[in-house]
């Protein structure tokens, strides 16, 4: 498949970089060639699918949220999770919500086999949660990602947005003292095992769009969106439900793809629509 095609639909005109994209209108096309004729692109496309989103830490507070907001604006959504009966109690019924075992460190072929062949994007909103292990983020924020990028390759899946956190980066940019990157490093070296999960994820080729926020809040937002360059942020915080509706939509606009954006919300902030904020970062 070209990598530069121009592709025009009713709902969408934009550069398709992989062959699958989708669509404003909620609904996913596979091109399985594009013919040009008499001066004028007319396509053969694939029945139009509905698009299904297989997001892991479902069960978790930006998780759920990121859930939820699918099902919302029409995605069918495949829910993994590490206990399949509390997440059935924490989500009403909704034909379009399929529950599945999804345990990141346990490799990529139980992934796969969680992911299946019928979804066509993966949103990773897991992260480790606080206990006993200390190696817990290592395992899941690094390796566990790590496992996830291998299970869509093996599965074709060609769409991946990760939930990962400013200040990854910290060293970098020179704040190494700061409190934030100490405090979470402290912990099985948190930010570390997210920044070298983001390195794996940018070399795979999948197209991928990496979401850092600030500090996550359950309060409903009471700011704008601010989207800034990696390594460009080091304080600030945001609302869970706006990393949600960036994460969502990430998989709509095509100005999304290969970057990382770093987000916080401020009251101060003008706002912008999502297309101009993901634009206004510089891809890889
Ligand atoms: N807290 C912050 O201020 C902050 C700031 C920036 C970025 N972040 C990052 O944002 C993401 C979401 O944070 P959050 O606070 O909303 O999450 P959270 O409520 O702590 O939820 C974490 C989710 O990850 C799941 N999980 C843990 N280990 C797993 C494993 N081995 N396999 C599969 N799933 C696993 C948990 O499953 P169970 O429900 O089964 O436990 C849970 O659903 C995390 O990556 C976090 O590091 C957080």
């Amino acid at each position: 498949m070209a990598t530069s095609l121009l592709v025009r639909h009713s709902s969408a005109v934009f550069f398709s970089q992989s062959s699958l994209f989708f669509t404003k209108n909620n609904s996913f096309r596979s091109f399985t060639s594009i013919k040009m004729e008499r001066g004028e692109a007319s396509e053969e496309v694939n029945a139009v699918k509905t698009k299904k989103v297989f997001v892991t830490g479902a069960t978790g507070k930006t998780g759920k949220r990121i859930v939820e907001q699918l099902l919302s604006r029409g995605f069918a959504v495949k829910a993994g999770v590490r206990d399949v009966d509390k997440a059935k109690s924490s989500f009403k019924e909704d034909p379009s919500l399929q529950i599945v075992r999804a345990d990141v460190t346990e490799g990529p072929e139980k992934l796969a086999e969680a992911i299946g062949d019928d979804s066509q994007a993966v949103i990773c909103a897991s992260g480790f949660r606080p206990g006993f292990d200390l190696f817990a983020p290592w395992k899941v924020d690094n390796f566990g990602t790590v496992n996830l990028v291998d299970a869509c390759r093996k599965k074709g899946v060609e769409r991946f947005v990760l939930i990962s956190s400013i200040l990854v980066n910290g060293a970098a940019m020179g704040q190494i003292l700061n409190p934030a990157y100490i405090f979470l490093n402290i912990f099985g070296l948190t930010l570390v095992a997210k920044l070298q999960a983001e390195k794996y994820i940018k070399r795979s080729g999948i197209n991928y769009t990496i979401v850092r926020p600030g500090g996550l809040k359950n309060d409903p937002p009471t700011g704008n969106v601010v989207m800034e360059q990696e390594d460009t942020l080091y304080e600030g915080s945001i609302s869970r439900d706006q990393v949600a509706e960036v994460a969502v939509e990430a998989l709509l606009n095509e100005e999304s793809s290969f970057k990382v954006v770093e987000i916080v919300a401020r009251a101060d902030a003008p706002k912008r629509s999502y297309k101009d904020l993901f634009a206004s970062v510089k891809g890889h």
